[in-house]
């Protein structure tokens, strides 16, 4: 294969990544700010950890620090342009949620409401955060999920046939799965 040779950071090689938006309340301004994060992931299954890497540049890195709890909300790819929007404001300078019209959920456990668009959301509570470079790791332990009625099968699995979740692909560009693509392999015979 013919490559180029790349510095860090000039291209969205790992991308695409799942659009995972980060809910905070704002006590001040009595309301709840959102911002899309490409770089989160799962950290541990016991107990349950979810981890988002903010830069300490964004309101929300404020707001999860003031108030130790966030949401973490999957969107359907029809709301690109949500997160796009999301994205480009700062809850610092505009309400996000009167600005773009946004339905909101209560969630069980925590004050921070979800996305009422949200096929998957889950309610967290800050347990640690590390620096790393220009990024700060914050750890949620998840304490309750909620997901779309028919958003996922018996094994807890999406359903792409369903549910389209919105991906990342960098540059302003998304994408979403396509259920067709699912493969299943079997187990080779031992
Ligand atoms: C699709 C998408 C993914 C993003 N991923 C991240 C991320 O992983 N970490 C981060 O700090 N900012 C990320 N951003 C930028 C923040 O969402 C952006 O700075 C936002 O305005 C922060 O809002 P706030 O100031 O209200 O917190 C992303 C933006 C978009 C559109």
């Amino acid at each position: 294969m013919e490559r180029k040779s790349l510095a860090p950071g000039s291209s969205y090689f790992y991308y695409p990544r799942l659009v995972c938006v980060i809910g905070v309340r704002d006590e001040a301004k009595q309301t709840t700010n959102f911002a899309p994060v490409a770089w989160s992931t799962p950290l541990s299954s016991h107990p349950p950890l979810f981890g988002v890497c903010l830069s300490p540049a964004t309101y929300s890195h404020h707001l999860v620090l003031a108030t130790g709890e966030f949401t973490l909300n999957f969107l359907p790819h029809g709301e690109a342009g949500v997160a796009e929007q999301l994205g480009r404001l700062s809850g610092k300078r505009v309400d996000k949620v009167a600005q773009l019209s946004l339905a909101l959920e209560g969630g069980e456990v925590i004050a921070t409401p979800f996305l009422a668009v949200a096929y998957a959301a889950a309610e967290c509570t800050l347990v640690e955060r590390h620096q790393f470079g220009d990024q700060t790791l914050l750890v949620g332990e998840v304490l309750r999920v909620h997901v779309g009625a028919d958003a996922c099968d018996d094994n807890g699995v999406v359903r792409l046939d369903r549910i389209r979740p919105l991906l990342y692909l960098g540059s302003n560009r998304y994408v979403t799965t396509d259920a067709a693509t699912v493969l299943q392999p079997s187990a080779a015979p031992g």
